[in-house]
């Protein structure tokens, strides 16, 4: 006789409980179990105040860009061309472009689009990028 519990598509860790509950300090624990459920916890933080409006940084292994005054945007630095290091950023015309140093592919920072390849595909984006307080987080 099996004394495993059935897997329900509600049905969560202890361990996953506790890292969401951990991890989400300014939300309520209803908010961290949903996020702790859904595997997705704060990977990296930024102060919102060193982040003006059209820029762009790279953080934690994230681009993180703040597009217009009130959106923010974040992707991973894995290239998805053949996983290098995102490492810069730069002015190319209009566009503020993430670099690839590796074969020297270029993403426009809002979007996560390709400007300039060899990569074909966009930059991979985090799950949630949200502004709390003072902070910006990226949620993956
Ligand atoms: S791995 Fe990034 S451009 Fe090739």
């Amino acid at each position: 006789m099996s004394t495993s519990q059935p897997n329900t598509p509600l049905s969560c860790s202890r361990r996953s409980f506790l890292r969401g509950v951990a991890v989400a300090t300014a939300t309520t624990a209803s908010g961290a179990l949903l996020a702790a459920c859904a595997g997705e916890e704060v990977v990296a933080k930024a102060d919102a105040a060193d982040l003006e409006v059209g820029g762009a940084t790279i953080l934690d292994g994230w681009v993180l860009s703040r597009p217009g005054e009130n959106e923010y945007k974040a992707f991973s630095t894995s290239c998805p061309h053949a996983g290098g290091t995102i490492n810069s950023i730069e002015k190319a015309g209009d566009v503020t472009v993430a670099v690839c140093p590796k074969h020297g592919s270029k993403f426009d920072v809002a979007t996560g689009d390709v400007v300039e390849g060899p990569s074909r595909d966009p930059m991979s984006p985090a799950k949630k990028v949200e502004r709390n307080g003072d902070s910006i987080e990226i949620t993956n």
